[in-house]
């Protein structure tokens, strides 16, 4: 039977252009995704952008561009980004496609005819900046600005006839939902934030706005837009053609398996989102996963601070599988990260020019040299060979995955990697000439450990896993995670072949 896994990255906001903070989310994504594809599953992965509310309009007024104009330049460099950081996207949504706004007016008229929206009025704080409304508790003035506690940007006072959405009304099901499902909003840290907020009360949710107009129409009433949210979380489900749910689309991939965004949003996500879900009776997400935020200094990377990091120039610099290798293992998951030029270095010239890339011209060039290049025959494992080759435990893998432990993940590489490098030393093979069966054995089990090393990077660094896999001959459609538990996957006696140097080491530079 087929099985299917759903993920998604947050829709990003085309204010500007893609930096090192969305970059990161999208790499997370793909690492997930191009995991599960090599274990089997048949993957929807989906990101976009999301064009609506009064920030993107803001922002093109700014520039002195019609709205949708500066939103298609802006949302074309975030699906460049895609194509440069290699992610295996399935679909990229812009929440100004006509498929997204029939998705959302459907959401829409299934809450209204489930009496979960009404006309009222809203007089309160708004924040441009998060799309976000606040309580006079959850603001504070600094130099006689006011301004949200939790994100620092600025609110301005709204007073205008607004639609509303009965929240309040979900407060004991999504708590009740929380309490059976122990592992719907991670990290644990963020899920106890998301419950006390809930238990300290939620109030109904204005979802339209009056006094502007780029937005999707609330049906049956033209003068008001849906709230850009409510708009930009249906994106999940309009990808997969709802409300046609006997769609195949949304039959083999909804519920999602995860939702992958960063924690700023999380209330959205966690509160909000399950909330209209169950209003409009549609099943909720599996899971919902608020990573932390990279730093530069100590505050999060955001166009409004002005501290940048462009991955594009990173890339250039150094290369797209340094970058991604970069933020998996540095940045650990669950946690805010800060990043560094130099700690990034480091990393390609410990981890994948010493480590990794190194293994694997030493293992072919002995091969070649010293037994015709050709993955050797009549191997006899001994108990150091099966000691390391035995390290591959599927299911623990496959369980660390599914609880999204990409630090366990890197950290098994990493060390395999180390024993490895290690055990071709200790076990000398250069020593080994006269006794083959011992030497053959030496280097099949080193060269069985590259592959299976190879398929565990492919997620991570997935060009230079496939051109280390250009050894045995094997192609990307090729790697099936299963096969890690096979000793003797390789064709004994087939040729192998010499490859480039995987990566270059970085000089250091003192600038
Ligand atoms: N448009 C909304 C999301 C709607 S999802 C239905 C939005 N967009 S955003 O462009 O502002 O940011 C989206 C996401 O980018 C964040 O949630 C986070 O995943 C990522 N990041 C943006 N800045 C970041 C950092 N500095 N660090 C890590 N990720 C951050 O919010």
């Amino acid at each position: 039977m087929d099985k299917y896994y759903y993920i998604t990255t947050p829709i990003y906001y085309p204010s500007a252009k893609p930096h090192m903070g969305h970059a990161y989310s999208s790499i997370i994504a793909d690492f997930f995704a191009r995991f599960k594809k090599i274990d089997g599953f048949k993957v929807c992965f989906l990101t976009g952008t999301d064009e609506h509310g009064l920030k993107i309009q803001r922002a093109a007024e700014k520039k002195g561009i019609e709205t949708l104009k500066f939103c298609n330049e802006i949302s074309q460099t975030f699906r460049d980004l895609s194509k440069t950081l290699n992610l295996t996207n399935t679909d990229f949504i812009r929440t100004t496609e006509e498929r997204h706004k029939k998705s959302v007016q459907s959401l829409w008229k299934e809450l209204e005819k489930n009496d979960d929206i009404y006309l009222s009025k809203y007089s309160g704080w708004y924040s441009v900046s998060d799309e976000a409304f606040y309580t006079n508790d959850e603001i504070e003035e600094i130099e006689g600005i006011k301004r949200a506690i939790i994100s620092k940007s600025s609110v301005e006072w709204m007073d205008e006839e607004s639609y509303f959405f009965r929240l309040s009304k979900w407060e004991k099901p999504l708590l009740e939902y929380y309490e059976k499902n122990p592992d719907f909003i991670l990290p644990e840290s963020k899920k106890n934030e998301v419950i006390s907020f809930v238990k300290s009360g939620l109030k109904d949710l204005s979802v339209s706005r009056k006094s502007f107009s780029w937005g999707i129409k609330v049906p049956g009433n033209n003068e008001h837009v849906i709230y850009v949210w409510l708009d930009a979380l249906t994106n999940y489900i309009s990808a997969l053609n709802y409300p046609s749910i006997n769609d195949s689309l949304f039959q083999k991939f909804w519920p999602a398996s995860i939702h992958l965004i960063g924690k700023d949003i999380l209330r959205f996500h966690a509160v909000y989102w399950p909330a209209f879900l169950m209003a409009a009776k549609i099943p909720l997400p599996e899971k919902i996963y608020g990573h932390g935020w990279i730093l530069s200094g100590e505050e999060k990377m955001s166009k409004s601070k002005g501290n940048i990091l462009d991955p594009i120039e990173i890339i250039e610099k150094y290369g797209l599988d340094a970058l991604r290798y970069y933020l998996i293992k540095e940045v650990s998951f669950g946690n805010d990260g800060n990043i560094s030029q130099e700690r990034l270095e480091v990393c390609i010239n410990s981890d994948l020019a010493n480590n990794f890339g190194n293994l694997c011209q030493r293992v072919t060039a002995f091969t070649i040299k010293n037994l015709q290049g050709k993955i050797p025959n009549k191997v006899k494992f001994e108990k150091n060979d099966l000691k390391i080759l035995d390290k591959f435990n599927l299911s623990l893998i496959r369980e660390k995955i599914n609880k999204q432990d990409i630090n366990y993940y890197i950290d098994f590489i990493v060390n395999s990697l180390f024993d490895t490098n290690k055990y071709f030393n200790d076990e000398e093979p250069w020593n080994k000439k006269d006794d083959l069966i011992r030497l053959n054995t030496i280097i099949y089990t080193t060269l069985e450990i590259v592959r299976k090393i190879s398929y565990m990077l492919y997620p991570i660094i997935p060009q230079s896993s496939l051109n280390a896999l250009k050894i045995f001959g094997i192609k990307e459609n090729e790697i099936d995670f299963s096969t890690l538990k096979n000793h003797k996957y390789l064709k004994e006696n087939t040729n192998i072949t010499k490859i480039e140097i995987l990566f270059k080491k970085i000089e250091k530079t003192n600038d």
